[in-house]
């Protein structure tokens, strides 16, 4: 489970990851990931597309790639969140086809929605959540005031450039009532001496060389948020900011957590 868990918050944006080779890639060199998945050439007008243009086109196939947030990782956060709880309301931010729902519906015994501005992941998450809410809305603008008491993210910030995290926590800081709770995920930093840190490293840059040649702009880099920009953004949004260990997921060989879960309490006080 740990090298799902290390493929999939690399690949998703989460955070970095812990462990060597990219497991499941190479063996299906035409279907990427599975013979479900996405061709190399689905990928490719992915990745030549927006953000949003790209997630509707990847949507029937999504579940089927290390992209989708694995169980592995939504039940170390429900095990994190749940001495918190029980929660009422919960939203999952840019939810995708509805991971977070796993969660969501864990520890949360109000309504439970999830948003996102992909209308083909809104699609695949309506038809696999009948019962939950799901709400089209760019996160960077959220249209809630005080409605949530736990809101939760997987696999996204890599999406936010550094001048966008602000609006978009501030957004997150309004959509929960007083004493509510963002929650997400985030890994360790890699070591310089990993291959992982230059893997990553080259991906940003060519996500950068591809962003100065090609338009519209696909907004995606690993090392855009590490730990203590987001504590700096959500603390500047209002927020009391802690994170506890995911021991769940495994220690790195000093002992220290692969991953933390960031916790993010809104003021009790209006
Ligand atoms: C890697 S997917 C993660 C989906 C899901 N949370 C999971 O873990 O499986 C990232 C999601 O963020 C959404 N997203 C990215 N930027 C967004 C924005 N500005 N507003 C709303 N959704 C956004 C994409 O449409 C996509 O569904």
């Amino acid at each position: 489970m740990r090298r799902e868990v290390d493929l999939r918050l690399t690949l998703g944006a989460v955070g970095d990851p812990g462990a060597d080779g990219l497991p499941g890639i190479g063996k299906y060199p035409w279907a990427m990931f599975s013979p479900q998945g996405p061709s190399v050439r689905e990928l490719a007008m992915q990745a030549l597309s927006s953000v949003e243009g790209g997630y509707d086109l990847l949507a029937p196939k999504f579940d089927h790639t290390p992209f989708r947030t694995p169980g592995g990782v939504l039940d170390a956060t429900a095990a994190a969140l749940r001495p918190l709880g029980p929660f009422g309301r919960g939203l999952d931010v840019c939810c995708g086809t509805g991971a977070g729902m796993r969660v969501l519906r864990s520890l949360c015994q109000g309504p439970i929605m999830g948003v996102d501005f992909s209308t083909g992941m809104l699609a695949q998450a309506r038809s696999a959540h009948p019962d939950a809410n799901w709400v089209r809305a760019d996160v960077r603008a959220l249209p809630f005031a005080g409605a949530f008491d736990l809101a939760v993210s997987f696999g996204a910030l890599g999406h936010f450039l550094p001048a966008e995290r602000p609006a978009l926590f501030a957004g997150v800081y309004r959509a929960l009532r007083p004493g509510g709770v963002f929650a997400f995920p985030v890994g360790a930093p890699q070591p310089i001496t990993s291959g992982w840190y230059w893997a990553l490293a080259g991906f940003d840059l060519a996500m950068r060389v591809r962003n100065a040649v090609w338009r519209p702009p696909f907004v995606m880099y690993y090392r855009t948020c590490p730990l203590h920009a987001a504590r700096d953004d959500l603390t500047a949004s209002g927020f009391t900011v802690t994170t506890v260990p995911l021991t769940a997921l495994g220690r790195r060989e000093d002992g220290s957590p692969r991953y933390r879960l960031v916790l993010a309490r809104r003021a009790s006080t209006p």
